[in-house]
């Protein structure tokens, strides 16, 4: 656990005025390579990381009282009919689970719930996912409801979409439940098959090193939901079930039929699906060289083709390119500002400090943080 467990079951106790029956804690994760390609049913490369958020609950009677430790705020609501918060944030993601509960025909008890977590929030480590799967899992735990792995995964995705309003994909969601120690993710997000691929970081003398850029879009989720859009378009005009079966070889016989905007969508996601599968390759072979050019080429895509990166991003992974030592660099998640994903020989872990973080905050302005992570074991429930 990387959150304070004894903390966290202390403040529950405290706030009230009995004991935690369970506690479950899901981690963050972060995308190797297969950017925007999750809802376009291909597949994806994640790490669950070693942050968490943890959820200390105990079933009563009556309605759902939930509190956000680390930010001391609290929330209640009835388990059902349950209406989305005004002041958004946190609380939707809690009622949202509760919700999509329901929707999926099971009923949740009433709970006494709190949290508390080490995944920088909105740093693009996904920890909205892991909160909700963390809270699936304790809703469905203290209810005795048997949901599998998977089921809890699709009910933290649902919660995110119905309810909070972002289309997002399955890869948060997948990464937080089944992640594996020193293993990455090979994720077909068409048939939710899952084979763990080992990193062998340590023993190559490398390190995953995510940088938070530190821009906010506050319309990153619509333009997110604009992309799904174009690329739901892009495969219904070329007549494929999705973007996913389409090749780039296909989609250069046929470019004529798409708007140039969908075309580029398009071929972002036929050639990340062939740098995914590259990239599977390279760390079954243990070639991180390899692994690290592809995720340059996948950044370009993302920028040029995708059009979710920004100039900050921009400058992140080109500074990073500068390094001697860095194998890779790209922006991972959504886009749209967020993080960038780097490769590195550890020993290039100062350098990197000075002539990325360091030089980002001068050159812009903007706080920007580092955060070496390890590849960690995904969901745990069990008594508090
Ligand atoms: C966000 C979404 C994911 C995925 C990525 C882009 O993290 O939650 O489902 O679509 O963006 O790859």
């Amino acid at each position: 656990m990387t959150a304070d467990r004894a903390a966290l079951l202390d403040s529950f106790r405290r706030a009230f005025g009995r004991p935690a029956q369970l506690v479950a804690e899901a981690p963050g994760r972060v995308n190797l390579i297969g950017e925007h390609t999750d809802y376009n049913e291909g597949h994806v490369l994640p790490l669950a990381v070693d942050r968490t958020v943890a959820v200390a609950a105990a079933p009563r009677e009556g309605g759902v009282r939930a509190i956000a430790l680390d930010c001391g705020e609290e929330d209640a609501f009835p388990p059902d009919g349950v209406m989305p918060a005004s002041g958004g944030g946190w609380r939707n993601y809690v009622r949202g689970v509760a919700w999509a509960l329901g929707e999926a025909g099971c009923r949740p008890r009433g709970l006494d719930l709190a949290f508390t977590g080490d995944v920088p929030a909105g740093a693009g480590l996904s920890s909205s996912a892991a909160l909700e799967v963390a809270l699936a899992a304790a809703f469905a735990a203290a209810s005795d409801l048997s949901l599998d792995r998977r089921e809890l995964a699709l009910l933290a995705q649902r919660a995110e979409n119905g309810f909070v309003g972002v289309q997002c994909g399955i890869m948060d969601q997948l990464a937080a439940v089944f992640g594996q120690e020193d293993h990455a993710l090979l994720i077909d997000c068409r048939s939710l098959e899952i084979e763990p691929l080992p990193l062998p970081l340590e023993e190559r003398g490398a390190a995953i090193v995510v940088v938070d850029s530190a821009v906010r879009r506050s319309l990153s989720d619509s333009a997110y939901n604009e992309r799904r859009r174009e690329c739901g378009e892009a495969a219904a005009a070329l007549g494929a079930p999705a973007l996913r079966d389409v090749s780039a070889e296909t989609l250069e016989a046929r470019r004529s039929e798409l708007p140039e905007a969908l075309y580029r969508r398009a071929r972002h996601v036929a050639t990340e699906e062939a740098r995914v599968a590259a990239a599977a390759g390279a760390l079954r072979r243990g070639d991180l060289e390899a692994l690290g050019r592809l995720l340059y080429e996948s950044h370009q895509s993302l920028r040029d083709d995708f059009e979710v990166s920004c100039p900050e991003t921009d400058l992140l992974v080109a500074l990073a390119a500068g390094v001697e030592g860095v194998l890779g660099a790209r922006l991972t998640g959504a886009g749209f500002g967020g993080c960038t994903v780097n490769l590195l020989r550890q020993e290039a872990a100062a350098a990197f400090q000075r002539q990325v973080v360091d030089a980002y905050r001068e050159r812009t302005g903007l706080p920007a943080q580092m955060h070496l992570v390890r590849a960690a074991g995904g969901l745990r429930v069990g008594d508090a």
